[in-house]
């Protein structure tokens, strides 16, 4: 028999925790949902009036339950104790240490999950793995749960979370379709009861516990493999004169590839992608399946090419020199509509140009200056503490964050889009070109100024995929 769910508790209050939770609540106003964090400062934002995550609609689900059934706070064994379903959303980084290092996903936050539920729970309690794990995770997570001192019982489920960042709440109202792999089918029953009160049954899809987490490092693979395959097209676009956008229109037309996840970039980013798939790698090598991990390698390496492609070009057409000049850099987020700058190719593209000796100008409507020299000092430093002093020195002498493309631009040689934030569309391109050294160049690592006639205002342009 089912048991109705009533009371949820979620351990990890980031951009999957916070987001999803805000829908079950808003969806489920018969269920009390607990958002829990060790992290006090991101509770306390998640209590104000400024949420730690930007995502559009998302302020008006959580203002719509927040104090109702809805509630974020630092009180963790509490909230683990009095729910009947406890969802474990932490972070699984890449592991930075040890077997596995740059490779393997570090496992201790769920481990220490795992832990907490065991020591705190009693009666009988549904876990939920709602963050992305390497298949066979639950194994762990079980064996851990049955050490439970107050003899607790545990069901555990896998039921991975597929929106992407910027349309988070769009893709948890009306996702394609939710999974949830388990091995008891009350347990799956509650958890599918739970989502019904908003997501078409058709659509809530049940497998088994490791086809269950399997799928969602597989799903990540394919989405990032489709970029990676794109962008290496990009490159012989460029040496051929074909134009990738219409070889993706021309490809994306035939119904067995389908037009989405496309459009070539200067490399995708975002917490995620490259993590999962060296993640896979990892599992692969593990399981003794060396061509299998090779072959979802390439994937990242072409990433990194493309990524390296795109500051070569635009040192090359500097006229092989960018030392001393002011580059104006357009977006700093992995993708437009977010603040995250988790692996942004931003990331990457202003640490080589910073080699290059280039004076950096960044403005991103969303990304605040302090997360931007962070991500910067991070990269230069590269885990040394000994290049802390000389990174920040570099920085401090080369970067400057501004709150307009305007000021980016003023006396600047070149501007490079980094994300494809739609206001970049808007501005006053003639009044910008007067503000610039000359000639005056555009990099468009995503393509969205591609229609404007910059060349008729003067400016020197160059996308990805094509040449002019
Ligand atoms: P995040 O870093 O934004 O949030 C994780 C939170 O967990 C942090 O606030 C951290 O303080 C908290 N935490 C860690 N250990 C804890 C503990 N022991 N007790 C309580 N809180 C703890 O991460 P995220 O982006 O929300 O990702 C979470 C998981 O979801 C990852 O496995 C990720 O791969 C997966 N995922 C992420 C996305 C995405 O768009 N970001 C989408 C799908 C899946
Ligand atoms: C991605 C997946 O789309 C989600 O389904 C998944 O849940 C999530 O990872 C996760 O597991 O974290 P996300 O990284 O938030 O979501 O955003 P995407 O829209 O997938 O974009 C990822 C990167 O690829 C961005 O840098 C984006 O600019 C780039 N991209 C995407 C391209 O360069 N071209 C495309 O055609 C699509």
């Amino acid at each position: 028999t089912i048991t109705p769910i009533r009371k949820i508790c979620c351990i990890g209050a980031g951009y999957v925790g916070g987001p999803t939770m805000a829908m079950i609540a808003k969806q489920c106003p018969d269920i009390e949902v607990r958002v829990v964090d060790i992290n006090a400062t991101r509770i306390a934002q998640w209590n104000s009036d400024t949420l730690p995550i930007y995502e559009p609609g998302l302020h008006e689900i959580v203002m719509e339950s927040r104090g109702r059934n809805l509630h974020f706070t630092c009180e963790v064994d509490s909230a683990i104790a009095e729910a009947d379903m406890i969802f474990i959303s932490v972070n699984t980084p890449t592991k930075d240490f040890g077997v596995g290092a740059g490779r393997a996903a570090n496992l201790e936050f769920i481990e220490k999950c795992a832990r907490k539920i065991a020591d705190v729970s009693t009666g009988h309690k549904i876990v939920v793995e709602k963050s992305t794990l390497p298949v066979r995770t639950a194994e762990a997570v079980k064996a851990i749960l049955s050490g439970s001192s107050s003899g607790a019982t545990f069901d555990v489920l896998s039921n991975p979370e597929f929106l992407a960042e910027g349309t988070a709440v769009e893709d948890l109202l009306s996702p394609d379709r939710v999974l949830i792999g388990g091995e008891s089918e009350a347990a799956i029953g509650a958890l599918v009861d739970v989502y019904a009160h908003w997501v078409p049954r058709e659509r809530l899809l049940t497998t088994n516990l490791w086809s269950s987490e399997l799928s969602k490092l597989t799903a990540n693979a394919f989405l990032a493999q489709r970029v990676s395959s794109i962008n290496s097209i990009s490159a012989l676009c460029e040496a051929t004169e074909a134009d990738v956008d219409e070889v993706a229109m021309a490809i994306g037309t035939d119904s067995r590839i389908g037009p989405k996840f496309l459009k070539s970039s200067v490399g995708f980013g975002g917490s995620c992608f490259q993590k999962d798939i060296l993640n896979l790698v990892y599992l692969c090598e593990y399981f003794g399946l060396p061509e299998v991990a090779e072959y979802w390698e390439q994937v990242v390496k072409m990433n990194d090419y493309q990524k390296r492609r795109f500051v070569n070009r635009i040192v090359r057409t500097l006229f092989n020199t960018v030392s001393d000049k002011k580059i104006a850099i357009w977006g700093f987020a992995f993708k437009k509509d977010t603040n995250d700058t988790r692996e942004s190719a931003a990331i990457y593209v202003c640490r080589d140009l910073l080699r290059e000796k280039a004076k950096l100008s960044i403005y991103d409507p969303q990304v605040t200056a302090d997360q931007i020299k962070k991500d910067l000092q991070d990269v230069l430093r590269n885990g040394d503490a000994e290049l802390s002093e000389a990174s920040a020195r570099l920085i401090a002498e080369n970067v400057e964050v501004v709150d307009s493309v305007e000021a980016a631009c003023c006396n600047a040689h070149a501007i490079a889009v980094l994300t494809e934030w739609d206001e970049f569309g808007k501005v006053d391109f003639p009044a910008i070109y007067r503000s610039m050294q000359k000639p005056a160049f555009v990099f468009d690592g995503r393509n969205v100024l591609k229609s404007l006639p910059l060349d008729e205002y003067g400016f020197v342009y160059q996308g990805i995929g094509f040449r002019r």
